[in-house]
Formats: structure tokens, sequence, C-alpha cells
């Protein structure tokens, strides 16, 4: 058994399994994708987490601190796209270890891409309920506390807004990638439509004086400020969780991949550059909403609704995407045995994985009604820091065992890059609060345990399937 567990898939075992009825439709092009990416990237982290990291952590560094997350998820970026234009079958770096490392570490990553992606579901849906019930309260509409709140804060019970929009989600995955890619598409450019009118608004009013002291927590802010807002960039690789749902995986992907990355790095350094232009750092920290609080404190008040609306479109597009990246992971591992086979029954009609859909609907609703965010995002970071280590690494070994696959986009600088976005990847790891490094640690001792009485012995690859 101990060999039986580093069992890997051949390419083309992988290859094979994206085909038939076992398969899913074919029906993302290039654009779709791009923008799926840039749905998946531009979120909660930019419109919430930039103002908390600048005042608490990176002062107006916090542009330095978005290069270097940025970097190393451009690093990362390239080996995903390598595995990506390889391998377009669902499951993305689940799939990718699967025929580097072997099921272990498979199941491993898979374990930690459902953490990362319910608890971005979860914590995103609670950005937007926190974003929703700004319109209302600025519409003179005020939603009682009670509802509004998960347990413990402000006399809160549970946030509904948090379950609607999950279970408004879940529907529009159950109806199929294409109409969801649509709706995706319109809420991307009204994101980047605010994105870009806050800009344009926000650079006639920079003060160059509140860039001085421009690192008032020193570098070490500036890097704990890069392990925080890391959240940002995450999505980049959600999107190689549809690779069965891609027309033209191999041209397409890199394209997506690298520009909706390139995209998003570019907005962030200048959102966050205009925002601590216009008022000083500090002026941010109570503030959940750091965009709108900006331009509503310029006096410029029809402002703060039209950033609020497109704020929560951002938020919604990220949702979709990390909702959807979820239940093709679950398909992955449960078409494989390492989950039980009702995660990848496909739905009669739609062709959807309507089970695994519905159950991270449930479970993530769960954990957005009654739990609160902060947390809940370093953990999300961890997990994914995580992931991009072992793709990264994975990419030098496959190069090494297989230097003869047909690589359709090659990562340039093999190994240098790959070993450069380990590295950063970890320096972020060590930025992180220990507390979040022993959750993570137990999460992963949890899904040992599973993998040990169920998936090993229901692997087809290595159980009782083979
Ligand atoms: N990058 C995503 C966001 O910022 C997770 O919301």
């Amino acid at each position: 058994m101990t060999r039986k567990i580093f069992w890997k898939k051949s390419i083309n075992q992988l290859l094979e399994t994206g085909e038939g009825d076992k398969g899913l439709k074919r029906v993302l092009g290039t654009s779709g994708l791009l923008l799926m990416g840039v749905g998946a990237i531009i979120g909660a982290g930019i419109f919430i987490l930039t103002g908390i990291a600048s005042a608490l952590y990176a002062g107006p560094g916090i542009i330095l601190s978005f290069v270097i997350a940025g970097v190393a998820c451009l690093f990362t970026a390239l080996c995903y796209a390598e595995f990506a234009s390889m391998i377009p079958v669902a499951g993305s770096a689940y799939t990718y270890s699967y025929a580097t490392l072997g099921e272990l570490f498979a199941w491993i990553i898979g374990w930690d891409l459902i953490l990362e992606y319910l608890l971005i579901v979860a914590a995103v849906a609670v950005g937007w309920s926190g974003y929703i019930v700004n319109i209302f309260t600025s519409l003179g509409l005020n939603l009682p506390q009670q509802l509004i709140n998960p347990p413990g804060i402000d006399g809160g019970i549970i946030n509904i807004p948090a379950v609607v929009i999950i279970a408004g989600i879940t529907w529009l995955l159950i109806r199929g990638a294409k109409q969801s890619s649509q709706v995706n598409t319109i809420i991307v450019i009204i994101k980047l439509a605010v994105i870009l009118l806050f800009i344009t608004i926000g650079v006639n009013y920079i003060h160059p004086a509140n860039y001085h002291p421009f690192l008032p927590y020193g570098w070490s802010g500036v890097f704990k400020g890069a392990a925080i807002i890391f959240f940002a960039y995450i999505g980049f690789d959600a999107i190689t969780t549809a690779a069965e749902e891609v027309k033209n995986p191999k041209k397409t992907f890199p394209i997506a991949i690298l520009g909706s990355l390139i995209i998003s790095s570019i907005l962030y350094i200048a959102v966050s550059g205009v925002l601590n232009g216009i008022f000083p750092y500090y002026t941010y920290k109570d503030t959940a909403a750091p965009v709108a609080y900006a331009l509503a404190n310029l006096g410029i008040q029809w402002a703060n609704i039209v950033i609020s609306i497109g704020a929560l479109c951002g938020i919604t597009s990220v949702l979709l995407v990390s909702f959807f990246g979820q239940s093709r992971v679950f398909f992955a591992m449960s078409r494989d045995g390492l989950l039980p086979e009702f995660f990848s029954r496909l739905h009669k009609d739609f062709r959807t994985p309507t089970n695994g859909i519905i159950v991270v609907g449930i479970v993530g609703s769960l954990i957005a009604a009654f739990l609160p965010i902060t947390e809940l995002a370093q953990l999300v970071n961890i997990g994914t820091l995580a992931a991009f280590i072992i793709v990264s690494a994975a990419i030098i070994i496959l190069r090494i065992q297989k230097p003869d696959l047909e690589r359709p986009f090659k990562t340039p600088l093999v190994p240098l890059v790959p070993i450069l976005a380990i590295l950063f990847c970890l320096f972020l790891v060590t930025e992180l609060p220990t507390i979040t490094h022993i959750r993570f640690i137990v999460w992963l001792a949890i899904g040992l345990v599973i993998y040990y009485f169920y998936g090993r012995k229901n692997s087809l690859l290595t159980g009782k399937g083979n």
C-alpha cells in the first residue's frame, strides 16, 4: 500500500477522463475565460482588504505589497499555464499533482483546494452581505442587526444576505457553465468600469504629502501587508478548474491566466496608489469599504452608491468563479473514487455536477451565516499558497520525469521560475500568523484521516476500483 499511494495517473489517462459521457460540455472561449479570470481575481481583496492592510500594516507602502504578492503570483501563473495547456482536464492543481507526485499528494492538494475555495465562497459572501447592507442603509433601509451579522458581532444571530447570495449562485451554477459565464461577463464589465471611474476621479485629488512617510511600519509592514493582500490575487488558478469546459485549452489558458493576472495587478497598484494619495493611510482603519469611503469623504456623494454597486458586482463574480472551482474539484476527486461517486453525477439536461454544487452551497452558506470573515481570509491565503508551492514543484518534477511530453505552453527558465515561485510563496506563508499555520495543519490532518479510511480504499487507481 505504501507504494500504491504514490501511484500516478498517466497524462493520457487524464486526457481520456475528460472525454465521453463522464466529460463536461466544452463551451468557454478565450475572452470568456479571460473575463472569468478577472471575475475570479478582482473582488473582496481590493474592495475591502486594501484599506485595512494600508492602515494597519503597510501604509502607502501597500503599493509595494501589491507588487511583491503580484510577482509571487506571476511566477506561479507561468507554472499553472504550462499545466493547464498540457492537461486540460477538470481539477486544476489536484489533477496536476495526480500526474506528477502521485495519489497521496493529489489528495492533499485536493483537500487543500476544498478548504481554499469553500472559505473563499463563505468569506466573499460575507463581504457581499456587508456591501448590500451598506447600499440599503444609504437608501434609508435599516435591516435588523440580528439578521445581518454572525453570532458575536453586533448582536447578530445569522447573516441572511450571505446565505441568499450563495443560494442564488448555487442556482446559476446548476444551470450550466455557459449561462454562468455570460452573467459573469456582464458583472465583470461593470466592476472594471467602476474601478476605472474611481481611478479617474481619485487621481485629481492626490496630495503627494500623503505618501510621506511611505513606509510607516517599515519593510516588515510591507511584507505582512503582502501576505494579507495576496488574497486579492487569488482566482487566476480557479479558472484552470474549468479546463474541461474550454473550447481550445492549449491556446486559451496561457492568454487567460497571464492576461487576467496582469490586468488585475495594474488596477490594484493604481487603486491602492490613488487611495493612499487621497487621504493618509490611517484614515482607512475603520472602514470595510475604503474605495466608496474615500469618494464619499471627498464630498462626491453619488459615488458612494455607484462604487458600492460596482463592488457588489466584483464580489459576486469572485463568488461565482470560486464556487465553480470548488464544485469542479469535488467533481474530479469523486470521479477518481477519492470522494463518493455522488459528487460526480451529472445532471441529465445541464450536464453539471449538481450534487457537488448543492453540497458546496449548503456548507458554504452555513459557514457564511455563522462565522466572521477576517480569519477565514488568512486560512484561504495559506491554503492557496500551499497549492501554489506544490504546483510549481510539480512543474520541475514533470520536466525531469517526462521531458518529451507535448507542452503547448512552456514555463520559461525552468527551474528558475518555479523555484522563485516556491520561494516567494514560502516567504508569504511565514508572514502569516502562527494560529493560521496551526489551523491549516489541523485541516490537513483531518484530510489524511479521511484519505486513510475512505479515499485509499475506494480510489479507482489504487483501491478496490483497480
Ligand atoms: N481575489 C479574490 C478577491 O479579492 C479572492 O475577492
